[in-house]
């Protein structure tokens, strides 16, 4: 039976939860402040703690911060009046599950609590498989090698279980719509539809009925009534792609919707409840707008609870190689072997600074396997405008190459590194079958395990 610790200095919110949550079938403990909470958390394991955060002396944001140091697998909510949600936002930033605001509403309640015990139990599960696993792919279907891309991806599977609004940040292809769809399937809404729309892409007039749908006869035009993307994804996910770009009536309308969670047709009356998770992208800086009066600061705090920050490609380029690898796997089937990368072509791919992001190296490596003759990619396979502004940059002194880097070794060093870098690549054309590597190499397998460094 999971155990909940309850701290609540207002006797009659304490004496409520406890009550709801023993009759759900919890084991619960009650304590009416935070000194109380430490103590209780010293001596007793509980699997899930629930924290008011205006208390004194010790208030919600200690006791969450003391509470993370010793249970690393508890879960924690926070219980925030409505004007706090900022304070709230924080602890989930330090680790808080989610937070519920008070007055909170009892299916509210007993949802969240059962999100919270099932995501502490599979981490608990999942410690020690995923100690193993590394950052590799870290979330199927995301490369994130570079520490700043763990970070996005350990955030993703931290908040996708929660129903909380989540905005996306992140130059043009980055990765958003990935995110976003990772935030969908890491949810318990996974099952049901993710709908993605572009808010750029509808034109103004068409997008209160395309959100929210109209009823026959609601304009000239309005032939039959129509469903709109709200109604569509109900129970699951509506990812907003551009957000900046929507006009400001309709965002007080959306504002409304997400506090209410009930829709109203263009040319109807009746209001319908939906139940709708949104995660908004955007590549600027909502902030700015807002000074411009062209997104409203309301709308911007209930979209903004959490924001994820997806780094440029050039600030991570150690994901470039594993993507590289990503990509031509997925151009060249599951099977095929993978085209090998000459020196020439590596040292353009690696330092040039890639504006277009993620999406411009896919479109890279698609050009290269177009043009590449026996399986081989060289320089003369990329687009020349790469090459060039690569070239040119070694040449400006702003890139130091590769090669530059590596003066000053030994050549038996440089030597020893390139054998390396050249084994490991071959390794991964075969999908990581050493013996094929061997084969591949002309070299035996013993060969091959002694020449490979011990630890990968
Ligand atoms: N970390 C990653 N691992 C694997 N593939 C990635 C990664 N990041 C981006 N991609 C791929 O790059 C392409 C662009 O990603 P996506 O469409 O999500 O970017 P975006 O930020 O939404 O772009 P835009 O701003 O142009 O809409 C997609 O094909 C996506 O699968
Ligand atoms: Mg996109």
């Amino acid at each position: 039976m999971p155990r909940i610790l309850i701290v609540d200095d207002e006797p009659t919110v304490l004496n409520l939860l406890n009550k709801i949550l023993t009759v759900q079938g919890y084991k619960t403990t009650p304590a009416s402040n935070g000194e109380k909470a430490l103590q209780l958390l010293q001596t007793e394991k509980f699997d899930l703690l629930i924290s008011d955060i205006n208390m004194t002396p010790i208030n919600g944001m200690e006791l969450l911060s003391k509470a993370s140091e010793s249970y690393a697998t508890m879960g924690v909510i926070m219980l925030t009046a409505y004007g706090t949600v900022g304070t709230a936002v924080e602890a989930m930033k330090q680790g808080a599950f989610d937070y519920i605001t008070k007055p909170f509403k009892l299916d509210e309640l007993i949802l969240t609590v059962q999100r919270a015990l099932e995501y502490t139990n599979a981490i608990t599960e999942n410690k020690t498989l995923k100690a193993q696993i590394e950052h590799k792919e870290q979330l199927e279907g995301i490369v994130a090698k570079a520490p700043n891309m763990c970070k996005v991806c350990d955030m993703i599977e931290r908040v996708a279980p929660t129903n909380t609004t989540i905005l996306v940040y992140g130059e043009s292809g980055t990765g958003k719509e990935l995110v976003a769809r990772a935030l969908h399937r890491y949810s318990p809404r996974k099952d049901k539809t993710f709908m993605a729309v572009n808010c750029a892409a509808l034109p103004a007039q068409l997008m209160e009925s395309e959100m929210f749908g109209h009823v026959k006869g609601a304009f000239t035009g309005a032939s039959s009534k129509k469903i709109g993307l709200f109604e569509a994804a109900n129970g699951g996910t509506l990812f907003l792609d551009e957000i900046s770009t929507m006009p400001v009536d309709i965002q007080s309308k959306l504002l409304r919707v997400l506090q209410d969670k009930k829709i109203r047709k263009v040319g109807s009356s009746i209001h319908t409840d939906v139940d709708v998770r949104i995660i908004a992208a955007s590549n600027e800086k909502l902030e700015n707008l807002i000074e411009q009066n062209k997104f409203r600061e309301d709308l911007y705090y209930r979209l903004s609870v959490i924001s994820i920050d997806i780094p440029p490609l050039r600030k991570r380029p150690e994901d470039i190689p594993p993507l590289i690898n990503h990509i031509l796997r997925r151009e060249i089937g599951p099977d095929a072997e993978l085209p090998l990368i000459d020196r020439s072509a590596q040292e353009i791919l690696e330092n040039y600074n890639w504006p277009g992001n993620v999406r411009e190296l896919e479109n890279t490596i698609q050009h290269a396997i177009t043009f590449a003759q026996d399986s081989i990619i060289t320089k003369d396979t990329l687009p020349a405008k790469l090459v060039d502004a690569v070239e040119e940059g070694i040449r400006a002194g702003v890139i130091t190459s590769r090669r530059e880097q590596h003066k000053g070794k030994s050549l038996k060093a440089f030597l020893h590194d390139k054998e390396k870098e050249f084994l490991k690549r071959t390794i991964e054309t075969v999908s990581g079958d050493k013996e094929k590597a061997a084969k591949k190499l002309g070299i035996s397998l013993a060969t091959l395990y002694r020449k490979l460094p011990q630890k990968k």
